[in-house]
């Protein structure tokens, strides 16, 4: 499980320590940083992937996704007294740069954290605007320390520690535009790259999903065993027949009754291999189709099926899972992903407070943890914690 995660520089993220628990709900105002909290992890998981340098020209660049606010906010700033202005910069001041990473809430799992930055000076490439990885590090448990510290990229050289406690040099020089979890993956020098690698590789992300008439979820699919609902639910009749089969079947129906009272779903499956999803209602001689469903139905059997996966994944993050339910489905939505953090580490990010309520009614005293943001000076803060209610953190340089 994560204990912490932790940003630098990324939006209004100047500086931000998240304490993870089994259950984490993200919250705040409008244009607080929520969403750059799930981009953020987003980001992260695509470091185990070999997609981060990539992803950030998808979101405009480096350059654009850096915070854009002062290095140091004064407080005759904070007051007004000045205008907002970059201070002169130091020779000796370390350059910005962008900074993702999490700890592990016990020893012998692992923390990890990169850091991107502009790229030095080349002379024959076409590239240059592409960001480079600066540093990278893997350590045991919570925090970074000179004691927790394992493997270590700087630039492009690595080093891990060895058996004895001293350090060796591993491997061939790592590109500029490449994690080291994804260039370097050898079970003897450093097994826990490989660990860390396929732990961040599992994580499952959840985003809006589409519900309008040609939407995915809507067609008829050629089913095959499905365990985990893909992002845009296509499969999401497959999906329910696995659950039925492998997984827990009876949750599943009581979570679609918990919603729609007297309500049931069944799978039609064809000669030719397609599959269908049907919905029994109350009142109705016939079931109806998933084109039939409305939107906000379709969109509640499709987060049923993501949240009672068979497999659950080491961590599983949703983004705005309210988005057009209506405000009487949240409760039992709020049920499911309690049940889902049974065997997962979820962390959801809302803005719907009868979710959030939810939540807070059917998770375990002490079990949800809740997080409130709120923009204080262009620059995203924890509103709802005390300074030592934040983990301690540290990034590799520095
Ligand atoms: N490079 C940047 N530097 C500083 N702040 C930025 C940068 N890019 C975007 N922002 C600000 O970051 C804030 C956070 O945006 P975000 O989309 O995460 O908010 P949100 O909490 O998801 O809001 P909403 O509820 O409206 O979706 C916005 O107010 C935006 O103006
Ligand atoms: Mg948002």
């Amino acid at each position: 499980m994560l204990s912490t995660l932790a940003i630098a520089n990324y939006r209004s993220l100047r500086q931000l320590t998240v304490p993870l628990a089994r259950l984490t709900v993200v919250t705040g105002p409008n244009g607080s940083g929520k969403s750059s909290v799930y981009r953020a992890m987003r980001l992260l998981a695509e470091v185990a992937q070999g997609g981060v340098v990539r992803s950030l020209a998808r979101e405009g660049g480096l350059s654009s996704t850096l915070w854009a606010g002062p290095e140091r906010i004064s407080a005759a700033m904070r007051r007004g007294e000045v205008a907002v202005q970059g201070t002169a910069r130091k020779r000796s001041d370390p350059p910005v740069r962008l900074k993702l990473g999490f700890g592990a809430s016990v020893a012998d799992a692992f923390g990890y954290a990169i850091e991107i930055g502009f790229p030095a000076e080349m002379p024959s490439s076409a590239f240059t605007l592409d960001p480079e990885v600066k540093h990278e590090a893997v350590w045991s448990g919570a925090q970074l320390r000179p004691a927790t510290l394992l493997v270590e990229r700087e630039g492009a050289a690595l080093r891990g520690r060895t058996d004895a406690g001293g350090w060796q040099a591993l491997g061939r020089p790592v590109p500029a535009w490449a994690s080291m979890l994804t260039e370097f993956a050898d079970p003897r020098s450093a097994p826990e790259m490989l660990a860390l690698r396929e732990q961040v590789r599992g994580w499952r992300f959840y985003d809006h999903f589409r519900t309008d008439a040609d939407a995915p979820a809507r067609q008829p699919q050629l089913g095959t065993r499905t365990p985990v609902l893909s992002a845009d639910g296509a499969d999401l009749a497959a999906a329910v027949q696995t659950i039925f089969e492998i997984g827990d079947g009876g949750a599943l129906q009581a979570a679609v009754d918990d919603a729609f009272p007297g309500a049931r779903v069944e799978v039609q499956c064809s000669g030719d291999g397609r599959f269908a999803l049907q919905m029994r209602q109350h009142g109705l001689l016939r079931p109806l189709a998933t084109a039939e469903l409305s939107d906000g139905t379709l969109r509640y059997l499709l987060w049923t099926a993501a949240l009672l996966s068979p497999r659950p994944p080491p961590l599983l993050v949703l983004n705005e899972p309210e988005t057009s339910l209506h405000p009487d489905l949240l409760p039992a939505l709020g049920r499911l992903v309690v049940r889902a953090a049974r065997d997962t580490q979820v962390i959801v990010v809302s803005h719907a407070n009868r979710l959030i309520a939810a939540l807070d009614a059917a998770a375990e005293a002490g079990a949800l943890q809740s997080i409130a943001l709120e923009k204080d000076f262009g620059e995203t803060r924890i509103a709802n914690l005390d300074l030592d209610e934040i983990p301690a953190w540290h990034w590799p340089t520095r």
